[in-house]
């Protein structure tokens, strides 16, 4: 499992300071996964393990798997049963009750081998629950990102990383891949950063890789001139228009 198919690379300190959000919100799709005791769960994109901590806590067995070989010694640094892998090559077959993922499956181009691995690692009757960027997530960040290259050819082309799906068109990858769809929303839910270059620095790195430093920073800064107009408020400050995909899906056979 050494193939890296997410689309990021990350830094856990970094990544911890400015996102504890992201596993603070996802509580509720940790209650729509309603582990039982005794079972055995795949957490696909574990991370730094919060959730894999908070799954146990609730009684069930978690082994969870990231590309990220630093995420996974804090997960098990944590006491979780973890290993460096992608949700692309998932060795497990017909062993687990449930696979939980969150804000993760958005970094996976490939959707249908991340959901027919997922599939392979259930048993009949197991349950996949997740959530990770719907269609329209981050909608103005893109658009940013877009007009600034556009403005810089010298920068490069826009390749999105990221998949956000309709609802439509992931209840029919995830029914074209033996599973019934229980239930499946979008759900807007727009989110305080402290400072939108800092979501630029922890995210956008597979599309400024290539960047000089002098062009980072006039990325950054022309994005945020932009972003100012629709991202921005005295009242709120920076929201990052963040939209969910959150679905619980069971394997027919
Ligand atoms: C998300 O959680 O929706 C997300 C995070 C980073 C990049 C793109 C989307």
């Amino acid at each position: 499992m050494k193939t890296q198919k997410e689309t990021n690379h990350w830094n856990p300190n970094t990544y911890n300071k400015h996102t504890a959000f992201v596993s603070q919100l996802a509580l509720p799709v940790v209650d729509l996964l309603a582990p039982k005791k005794g079972e055995f769960i795949l957490d696909a994109g574990c991370g730094e393990g919060t959730l894999a901590v908070e799954i146990e806590r609730r009684s069930a067995k978690v082994i969870g798997v990231d590309t990220s070989t630093e995420m996974i010694e804090q997960c098990q640094a944590k006491g979780i049963e973890a290993y460096v892998g992608s949700v692309t090559e998932l060795p497990y077959e017909e062993v687990f009750d449930a696979v939980f993922s969150n804000a993760m499956l958005h970094w996976v181009k490939d959707a249908r081998t991340a959901v027919q691995n997922i599939a392979k690692a259930l048993k009949c009757g197991g349950r996949f629950v997740c959530e990770f960027g719907g269609e329209g997530n981050v909608y103005h960040v893109i658009s940013a990102m877009q007009k600034v290259l556009e403005a810089h050819p010298e920068f490069g082309t826009f390749e999105n990383p990221w998949y956000f799906p309709s609802v439509e068109t992931y209840t029919a990858l995830l029914e074209s891949e033996g599973f019934s769809v229980k239930q499946i929303e979008l759900i807007p839910r727009p989110t305080p950063m402290d400072d939108i270059a800092h979501w630029l620095e922890l995210f956008a790195n597979s599309i400024t890789t290539h960047f000089s430093k002098a062009q980072f920073e006039t990325f950054k800064q022309e994005c945020k001139d932009i972003l100012r107009e629709t991202n921005y408020s005295e009242e709120k400050g920076w929201m990052v228009d963040y939209v969910r995909i959150r679905v619980k899906a069971v394997k027919k056979y």
